[in-house]
């Protein structure tokens, strides 16, 4: 009997159309799930071209596979994937594969990297992004880990992978869990995205008093151009939905409580651990927080009720300007997450190439976008950019939006329209252009009060001083 050449344990919608991809691209692929209505599925949607077979057991399953085996694994992230681990590895041999395609925390793949390789196994943690559509038509995928392993499912990888311009979307991200890394980044930056994006959109909605065909043709138009993005072209198409249970537009019905499985915070307090400073990305993740609080904002708003929104007075000028400022902070929000990669190469020894980062997050994924072209060129240059803001040509691109993101800015602020996003990218982008900072007096505080030393800009070393208590 004809070995199969992968295995995919996890058949829910991520798991199953994974694998059918693979099975498109020629290559044989079993399937096993504990739920056997799942593996079932499997095997009534498979067409006849492909080589796919649902097996109803771990000890069936194992046995299928060609050696060395490469067992890709879609669960959930956390327990889940340790179970399985647990009653897969006794049943594998030396030199065998299992490669995490879920969206799992780094370190818990560091663990599990070491716990396989004492068995003689290699563990890989790969992120995959592009939704379920994604991993059916061609997802960008971020393998990491051991190389060896790597070369091996290379080849399946680039045929699977969304492709842009013939290259596919997908290239080892570094060593460890890079994989996991790069892609919990993602998710980052996605975070920081959505969140802008709804801002414009409630700058264009309470300020230029679009409604949703309106909302519909200016996303329309932004998409059709430098913006061109898959969460621009996404949120033109959710202005355009119907609802089924009421006259209106879906998007009207749905309440602004913003969900989150995690990703986002892990971010987050990745950047805090290792000292980088993306308060974009952090703003996205505590906002999806506040939008819980749903009674008590209801419970504010009557509190402290607001002026009306002055509106515009030039609204085409005025939608040019929302468009400017988000596009900018979107690349100001792309530019934190990057610079989080730098420096968490640097500090885990993931050796994670920007360059290629960028190049397969240009299609599959979802920030996928035109902008990430632009970055892609950048690293090209020079690939040790450690930050994309210092770039030549980015420089030109911000100077040019910049205005646009100050006026945004303002105008929510004087009209009480939250815009965390963009405060914080503009923020952002003020401080780190900002040559002398008013830290020089938290240092002082910091010495005043804690003797903590400071060190001077006239000097070498580290100085501590015994300050005067003002007399009057
Ligand atoms: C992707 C997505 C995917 C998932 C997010 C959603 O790249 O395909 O990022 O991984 O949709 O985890 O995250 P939240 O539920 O936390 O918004």
């Amino acid at each position: 009997m004809d070995k199969y050449n992968y295995g995919m344990i996890g058949l829910g919608v991520m798991g199953r159309n994974l694998l059918y991809n693979i099975a498109d691209n020629g290559f044989s692929i079993a399937g096993f799930d504990l739920d056997t209505e799942k593996v079932k599925e499997l095997q009534d949607g498979a067409t006849s071209e492909m080589k796919v077979k649902g097996t109803a057991t771990l000890e069936d399953f194992v046995s299928a596979l060609e050696t060395p085996r490469k067992i890709i694994l879609m669960v959930p992230a956390g327990k889940p994937v340790d179970a399985v681990l647990d009653s897969i590895t006794p049943l594998l041999s030396k030199g065998d594969i299992v490669i995490d395609a879920g969206n799992s925390y780094f370190k818990d793949t560091n663990r599990r990297v070491a716990d396989l390789a004492s068995k003689n196994l290699h563990f890989m943690g790969m992120g995959v992004s592009g939704g379920e559509k994604g991993a059916r038509t061609g997802p960008s995928i971020m393998p990491g880990g051991d190389l060896e392993a790597f070369n091996l499912l290379q080849p399946m990888l680039e045929a699977i992978s969304a492709k842009v311009d013939g290259e596919a979307c997908t290239a080892y991200m570094g060593k460890g869990s890079a994989g996991n890394y790069v892609k919990m980044v993602h998710n980052g930056i996605e975070y920081a995205i959505m969140q802008l994006i709804s801002e414009a959109y409630d700058l264009l909605k309470r300020g230029a008093k679009l409604n949703n065909d309106q909302l519909y043709q200016v996303f329309k138009e932004w998409n059709n151009g430098e913006m061109n993005s898959f969460l621009i072209e996404i949120t033109r198409d959710i202005f355009q939905q119907k609802d089924e249970l009421t006259d209106g537009y879906l998007v009207d019905q749905i309440l602004d409580k913003a969900g989150a499985k995690g990703t986002g915070k892990w971010t987050s307090e990745q950047a805090m651990e290792i000292g980088v400073s993306i308060p974009t990305i952090d703003i996205a993740v505590t906002s999806r927080i506040l939008s819980a609080y749903k009674e008590e904002r209801v419970q504010a708003s009557q509190l402290y009720t607001k002026n009306e929104i002055a509106t515009p007075e030039n609204t085409e000028l005025f939608i040019k300007e929302v468009g400017d400022a988000l596009y900018l902070a979107t690349l100001i929000s792309y530019a934190q997450g990057l610079a989080l990669l730098v420096k968490a190469s640097e500090e885990y020894q993931f050796e994670i190439p920007l360059k290629d980062v960028v190049k397969i997050w240009r299609g599959g994924c979802i920030i996928r976008s035109v902008l990430l072209e632009k970055f892609y060129l950048a690293y090209t240059k020079d690939s040790n950019l450690s930050n994309i803001l210092l770039n030549q040509d980015i420089s030109v691109i911000v100077k040019d939006k910049i205005n646009s993101l100050r006026k945004m800015a303002a105008f929510a602020a004087s009209n009480g329209v939250s815009s965390l996003g963009m405060q914080t990218a503009l923020g952002y982008f003020d401080a780190y252009t900002t040559e002398s900072l008013p830290v020089n007096l938290i240092q002082a505080q910091r010495d005043y009060f804690g003797a903590h030393t400071y060190q001077r800009t006239d000097r070498e070393g580290v100085f501590h001083t015994l300050w005067q208590t003002a007399t009057h």
